[in-house]
């Protein structure tokens, strides 16, 4: 697959794509890689171009990202987050991202608290739409962003074993990754409280431990997820210490693991719950790197996405 036979506008899931897109968003990242290392950082691919970040939910990470993503492809960017905006008086989002098209926007990065938003938008306006996570749905570029450093590291996706561990109920990056990583040949393996592994997982290909000393042995990668906090799921076992002392990813537990495993993590961390800090900030450790190569990602997604003719 070729960049000119990438036929869309949007990027809702990694569930919709072929195994041949993402190959073609991972490689075209590559290429942009580069970009982001020269004295003048930028390109003028997406000149002329107007990419909005519409943000419901609190980021730190993905909006600058894709901020600084746009502004390396030389496009320019418009933020809107919801407590500066009409929303907050009321204004559906359909309205909303109507009047931003009318400003002839050609692509809207959204993040929203509803799963399905970001689809839902891709209806209601001929702009592009990226999926900058949408409720626990899904969160593609993260996962994209994972995958594109799990590559850069392990070199090959094929066969890989990959152990997500945590809240896999309320992850939209769980999903975005069990579908992007599955489709490459990944073995994935996803481990947590029994209470925040949804029912019937396996369906999607993967195998469930509920026991971490035995999850993390032989693993290549572990991707330690977020106990979102604000999606209650601290309901769904007894403490904070009982879990980190369960599931937390100790110095202990990661002499279990094997010595050239990867640790990654979305973002943002709870340091000491389900990520020691010395694990955080140690040797095997590849999540400021995630951030960089995130960068690079989003420059592919809105080259390929917003040069798709409306
Ligand atoms: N990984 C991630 O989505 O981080 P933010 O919530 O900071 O955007």
């Amino acid at each position: 697959m070729t960049e000119t036979s990438w036929t869309r506008k949007d990027l809702l899931a990694l569930e919709d794509l072929s195994k041949e897109e993402i190959e073609l968003i991972l490689k075209t990242a590559e290429s942009f890689k580069e970009v982001s290392a020269r004295e003048v950082k930028k390109v003028p691919a997406l000149r002329g171009k107007s990419i909005a970040n519409l943000f419901f939910e609190a980021s730190t990470r993905t909006r600058t990202s894709f901020e600084v993503a746009a502004k390396r492809l030389s496009a320019d960017t418009i933020n809107f987050s919801s407590s500066g905006s009409s929303t907050s008086k009321g204004e559906s989002l359909s309205d909303t991202a109507k009047n931003i098209e009318a400003m002839q926007v050609d692509t809207i990065v959204m993040r929203h608290s509803s799963s399905g938003s970001a689809e839902y938008l891709s209806k209601v306006v001929k702009a592009g739409v990226i999926n900058a996570g949408d409720g626990i749905h899904e969160h593609p570029t993260q996962g994209l962003l994972d995958i594109f450093t799990i590559k850069e590291k392990k070199k090959n996706i094929t066969g890989l074993k990959v152990c997500l561990i945590g809240d896999i109920l309320h992850s939209r990056v769980a999903r975005s990754n069990i579908w992007g990583l599955t489709k490459l040949g990944a073995k994935v393996t996803v481990c947590g409280p029994p209470t925040l592994i949804p029912r019937g997982i396996e369906k999607l290909g993967v195998s469930v431990e509920y026991d971490v000393d035995k999850a993390i042995k032989d693993q290549d990668v572990l991707n330690i997820l977020r106990i979102q906090l604000e999606r209650q799921a601290g309901a769904f076992f007894p403490s904070i210490r009982e879990y980190a002392a369960e599931y937390g990813i100790s110095v202990d537990r990661m002499k279990k693991a094997k010595s050239d495993v990867i640790i990654m993590h979305p973002g943002p961390i709870n340091r000491g719950v389900e990520l020691a800090a010395e694990v955080a900030d140690g040797a095997n450790s590849v999540i400021l790197e995630q951030v960089t190569n995130g960068i690079a990602v989003r420059m592919a997604v809105l080259f390929l996405t917003t040069m798709v003719e409306r």
